[in-house]
């Protein structure tokens, strides 16, 4: 598994992405290495929170030497599982710190793991969490949930709890959104398509 992800991030470069992702949230393989509900294995994989990093580590590092040096390494990981005995927001901290040696560039912090857990939904939700591992882990990290208002955006980047904010469901709503939310800002934004600047230049 260590080489596919290695030979993975080789295609993905081939293919010319401009940065790569490594999925250890959501209940996938290596969130089920890092919780200690799923994880029961007795080997050097599991038990202490060392050994069950030891995959994502490894596979971090496989996709490292994959990759250009100027290319950046994300990794979005689980900061909790909502459940007790589960992934802490502490430990998650202390795995983006191990892969941030490993040359991982920035942590995106999502939430929930293997299994149904209670989760209480509020316009970024899922924030402080970022915060504490960016402050922990000292790690540039991304924020993620219901972060579905510019001001929400500004404040988070700008209060220094996340360096980045990603945006999913509000860019279902509206494939618009950047541009509606740079101009609420008066930002000026030069990626327009250019057929769009007379919808976005005039109200008429
Ligand atoms: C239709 C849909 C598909 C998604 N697929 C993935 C996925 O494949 N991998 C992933 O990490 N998150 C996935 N997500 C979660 C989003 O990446 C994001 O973390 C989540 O929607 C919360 O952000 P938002 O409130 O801005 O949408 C998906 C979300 C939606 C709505």
């Amino acid at each position: 598994m260590v080489e596919a992800y290695g030979a993975a991030a080789a295609r993905a470069v081939e293919a010319g992405y401009d940065f790569l992702e490594i999925h250890g949230a959501h209940g996938y393989l290596l969130t089920q290495f890092l919780s200690p509900l799923s994880n029961k294995r007795a080997d050097e994989y599991g038990g202490s929170l060392e050994n069950r990093a030891r995959m994502i580590r490894r596979v971090a590092r496989a996709m490292r030497a994959s990759m250009p040096e100027e290319m950046p390494l994300l990794v979005r990981l689980s900061a909790t599982e909502y459940l007790e005995g589960g992934i802490t927001v502490e430990e998650t901290a202390q795995v983006a710190s191990w892969l941030k040696e490993d040359g991982v560039d920035m942590a995106d912090i999502s939430t929930s793991g293997n299994y149904p857990a209670e989760i209480r939904v509020f316009a970024g939700y899922q924030s402080h969490f970022a915060a504490q591992v960016k402050h922990n882990a000292q790690i540039p990290v991304a924020a993620v949930g219901m972060i579905n208002s510019p001001r929400l955006a500004e404040y988070l980047v700008g209060s220094e709890q996340a360096d980045v904010v990603l945006v999913g469901r509000e860019a279902l709503r509206n494939a618009s959104f950047a541009l509606e939310w740079a101009r609420e800002m008066k930002e000026n934004v030069d990626y327009a398509p250019g057929q769009y600047a007379r919808a976005w230049n005039t109200r008429r």
